[in-house]
């Protein structure tokens, strides 16, 4: 358990907070085992009819921790909890519901393209730049962001790692709707609230149906054989570097 993940339970919306500003909420081993924790949990439990994933502070997230990469890159072992959120992000069958400001890097917007309902604030930049780490798309998004935006607006980036600002991630078809800071999570827990009173179970058969989930793990699974080949090369390990030493990386 970790105290950088807020879980709450109220009136069927399981809500699910990141909550390490200070770190504009870089997602850590032991915040994935937490989400993946009340993911799996929200599979058991019928009285959740929607999942509720937002932020504190000025970021969504940075997403994943570059020193936890940098570790795993110089061949720490341990479990990695990542793919276990990933799965139960996948598989999930609850309606999941996302409220985004400021920046969502990496996984913060490749987890987006696995929510049914998308939430922006007019500050939300979305970035997904693996390649400038050295590393490649996870979370299915080498299928799932072309598929929604198509594969030039994609290849953009995914190669150059440029942020796409609200409304034309909205224009693209990553939200649902952009709308004032201030307004965001009263905006998705009023959607939430809606979800939870229609018919749980033709929500999630219309979410089954929505989704392939079998093309969805397989390439999930290539992703992440070559995510974690990328991440011992010296490529990445320049990048990881050069975080930490607060300078460019020079590939
Ligand atoms: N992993 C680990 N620590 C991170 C982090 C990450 N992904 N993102 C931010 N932090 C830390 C910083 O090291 C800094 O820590 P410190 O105060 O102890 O020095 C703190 O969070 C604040 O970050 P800072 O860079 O000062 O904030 P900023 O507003 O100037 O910039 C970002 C924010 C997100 C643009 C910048 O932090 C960044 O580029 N982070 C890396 C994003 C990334 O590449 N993620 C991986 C994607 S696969």
């Amino acid at each position: 358990m970790t105290e950088h993940i807020k879980i709450e339970k109220e009136g069927g919306i399981l809500t699910l907070t990141m909550a390490r500003a200070n770190k504009k909420n870089a997602l850590t081993n032991m915040m994935y085992g937490a989400l993946a924790d009340a993911l799996e949990h929200a599979e058991t439990d019928p009285a959740i009819r929607a999942v509720l994933i937002q932020s504190e502070g000025d970021m969504f997230t940075s997403g994943n921790d570059l020193g936890e990469f940098a570790a795993t890159a110089a061949g720490v072992q341990g479990e990695r909890h990542v793919l276990r959120f990933l799965q139960a992000l996948t598989r999930a069958s609850p309606p999941l519901i996302a409220a985004v400001q400021g920046r969502a890097v990496g996984v913060g917007t490749t987890m987006l393209l696995h929510c049914d309902l998308v939430f922006l604030a007019d500050d939300a930049l979305l970035s997904t730049p693996f390649v400038s780490l050295a590393l490649v798309p996870e979370a299915g998004s080498s299928l799932l962001l072309p598929a929604r935006i198509g594969h030039v607006r994609a290849f953009e980036m995914f190669a150059l790692g440029d942020a796409v600002d609200a409304s034309s991630a909205l224009a693209w078809g990553l939200a649902n709707k952009v709308v004032p800071l201030d307004a965001l999570h009263a905006t998705a827990r009023r959607a939430a609230e809606r979800i939870c009173k229609q018919p749980a179970g033709a929500l999630r058969t219309t979410k089954r149906l929505m989704r392939n989930t079998g093309a969805l793990t397989t390439q999930m699974d290539v992703e992440s054989t070559c995510f974690f080949e990328r991440l011992k090369s010296a490529e990445a390990r320049e990048a990881f570097t050069a975080f930490a030493e607060r300078r460019s990386p020079v590939f």
